[in-house]
């Protein structure tokens, strides 16, 4: 061995015993050739009892298939972030994450290397969360089993094709299939989710949500579906939100979120209907509809490795994808009276609207928070007025700013220009006779004295 090799090897070595994951190495016979604490600790183990042995000498409760080392041998391709659940010689139950590596030296495999993270401890800590969430419920305090506040009709809107969603949301909400509901933030994804539990034949079942960007990613599985006793140290027999929510919904917010390969676990669930708690050998029927719901495009998160083809197509039977704010200029303006009502109510006010240089500003903008953010700019806005109508002064000063570039865009240099004018007139007459008719596109039609097919027409022009 050159000195350099020797070098190499002690620097190595040094390192493997030194970092916190455990580390196991076996030769093409599967035998153990490196071993560190930390891999002993796991399994509890002595290093002795492993170096130089066969793995299924070391672990008998191993197979040659269940083995991710063996496999690694044979195949010659790597496994990533495997859980593994096994027998030590002592026989304690052990929980790790791997991810199994094959080693090569000059493009023949030499022997594979486990690299395991300890489960335990995060499964632990899912305990803890659970139990946490227990506590909640009892307190009755905001927690995943969620009280259905709202209906379908809630969720307002005089948009045509947000009208025959809704319709279809109310049809498709009697059958037990799973529904995909996207949209960007503020959309009243939330909404037309409760609605269609309210409307479903489960509306007496619970109704469970759970946002999968909340928990940490190793978390959600034992949250999902449960845990069995003994499954690691600590655990107890604790039933998942899918047996939670047996008999009713639920609703899996942010689904793109969720690691990829527990979307494999979810579809299968689906599919079957069946649950296996982590680390538990029986298998439960549970009746669940599954809701989930993206604030990004389907195609998007597929394009982006977020989403599994698979779980989307088996969702995509019943796709809902809720209008950006902006793609519904009538809403806006219908929104608008809604709200101003409700915060007049609310604050003992007695605002009667918003004037027009306003409505233009609120028909231009972009709305990126969507019905969430004109909601809380009319709170903010209802709150500071002190005339009769809202106006530029009460808007909050991020949307000042944005409405002053508007303005210099709109008007600054509007001049003589015949064309521009007219279209100025046209959209001021267009958002008026919308107003006065509350949204309603055969009425305003009427009042405008043009056909229906126009002011669509005139409408899209102004999205
Ligand atoms: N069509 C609507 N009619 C009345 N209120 C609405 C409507 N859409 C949304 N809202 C209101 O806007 C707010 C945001 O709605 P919701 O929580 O359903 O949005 P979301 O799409 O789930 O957003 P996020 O992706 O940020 O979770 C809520 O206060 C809701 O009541
Ligand atoms: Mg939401």
């Amino acid at each position: 061995m050159s000195l350099l090799t020797a070098l190499t090897k002690e620097v190595l070595t040094a390192i493997l015993k030194s970092i916190d994951e455990g580390i196991h190495v076996v030769n093409m016979e599967g035998k153990t050739i490196f071993y560190n604490e930390v891999a002993a600790r796991h399994d509890g183990m002595k290093v002795e009892e492993v170096l130089g042995k066969h793995i299924l000498e070391a672990f008998p409760s191993l197979t040659a298939e269940s083995s991710t080392l063996l496999k690694v041998i044979q195949t010659g391709k790597p496994i990533y972030n495997q859980t593994q659940v096994y027998l030590n010689l002592h026989g304690v139950r052990i929980d790790t994450i791997n991810t199994t590596l094959p080693i090569f030296l000059n493009n023949e495999i030499i022997g594979a290397v486990e690299i395991a993270k300890d489960y335990s401890r995060m499964k632990l800590l899912a305990e803890r969360l659970l139990e946490l969430q227990k506590g909640l419920k009892q307190n009755k305090s905001k927690n995943t089993l969620k009280q259905v506040n709202y209906t379908l009709s809630d969720l307002k809107t005089v948009n045509a094709d947000f009208i025959r969603m809704k319709e279809e949301a109310k049809r498709m909400a009697k059958s037990d299939s799973p529904i995909l509901v996207y949209g960007e933030s503020g959309t009243g994804k939330e909404l037309f989710v409760q609605g269609i539990h309210h409307e479903s034949l489960r509306s007496n079942g619970p109704f469970i949500a759970q946002n999968c960007a909340a928990i940490p990613e190793s978390l959600l599985e034992s949250i999902l579906f449960g845990t069995a006793k003994g499954s690691y140290t600590g655990a107890v027999e604790r039933k998942g939100l899918f047996e939670l929510a047996d008999g009713g919904t639920l609703f899996l917010d942010e689904l793109h979120t969720m690691p990829i390969e527990l979307q494999a676990k979810l579809l299968r669930v689906i599919e079957d209907g069946i649950v296996r708690r982590v680390g538990g050998t029986e298998n439960t029927s549970v009746n669940v509809r599954v809701i989930a719901a993206m604030n990004v495009h389907p195609s998007e998160a597929l394009q982006e490795q977020k989403l599994r083809y698979d779980l989307y197509y088996r969702l995509n039977v019943f796709t809902f994808p809720l209008l950006p704010l902006r793609d519904r200029k009538e809403d806006i303006i219908m929104l608008t009276d809604l709200f101003i009502k409700e915060f007049n109510r609310k604050l003992g006010k007695q605002i009667q609207g918003i004037n027009q240089t306003l409505e233009l500003f609120f028909l231009d903008y972009k709305w990126p928070g969507n019905v969430r953010e004109l909601k809380h700019t009319l709170e903010y806005m209802v709150h500071v007025c002190d005339s009769g109508k809202l106006s530029w002064h009460d808007l909050p000063v991020i949307l000042k700013q944005q409405s002053g570039n508007w303005n210099q865009d709109n008007r600054g240099n509007e001049g003589l220009s015949l064309r521009r004018n007219v279209e100025e007139l046209e959209k001021k007459l267009v958002t008026e006779a919308m107003k006065q008719a509350g949204g309603n596109i055969n009425q305003a039609a009427r009042l405008l004295e043009i056909p229906r097919q126009t002011l669509q027409y005139k409408l899209k022009k102004l999205t």
